[in-house]
């Protein structure tokens, strides 16, 4: 289905509705780094073991891939099982600026309402 896909590079646009989905033995879906892997069938052969894989089925495993410091050579490995992206609002690194966005817009809103009670406070 074209709608499906994102013209620019043919991947295809997965929701985490569609990812939480495939959280059991038969059909293990994972994302890393807004990216989705199908990783049934490395299941086997992952060197870290499937139970770790089980565990983040379904999740996104990004922060875990990280800190178990896989190699080159297991990033290589992984473009083999990757089925597609997720949708652009859902991803964790868009999730992360609007965070970020929220923060700064509270820290400039508390900054002006300083701002005013100093100038009321000082023209007394
Ligand atoms: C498509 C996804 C993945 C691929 C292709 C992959 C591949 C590999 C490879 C090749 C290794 C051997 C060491 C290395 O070369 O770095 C490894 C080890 C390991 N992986 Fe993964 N992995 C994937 C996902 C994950 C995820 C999501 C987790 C954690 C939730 C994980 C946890 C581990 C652990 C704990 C080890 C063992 C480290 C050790 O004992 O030294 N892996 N993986």
């Amino acid at each position: 289905m074209v709608s499906d896909l994102n013209k620019t590079n043919m991947d295809r646009v997965i929701t985490f509705k569609e990812v939480r989905k495939h959280r059991k033995q038969d059909s293990v879906w994972i994302v890393i780094h807004d990216e989705v892997y199908d990783v049934t069938a490395y299941l086997e052969e992952h060197p870290g073991g499937e139970t770790i894989l089980l565990d983040y089925a379904g999740e996104d495993g990004s922060q875990a891939f990280e800190d178990f410091g896989h190699s080159q050579d297991a990033r290589e490995i992984m473009k083999k099982y990757k089925i597609g992206i997720l949708a652009p609002e859902e991803k964790t690194s868009f999730l992360e600026e609007c965070s970020k966005l929220k923060w700064a817009v509270l820290a400039l809103a508390g900054a002006v309402v300083i701002g005013f009670a100093l100038k009321k406070y000082l023209n007394k």
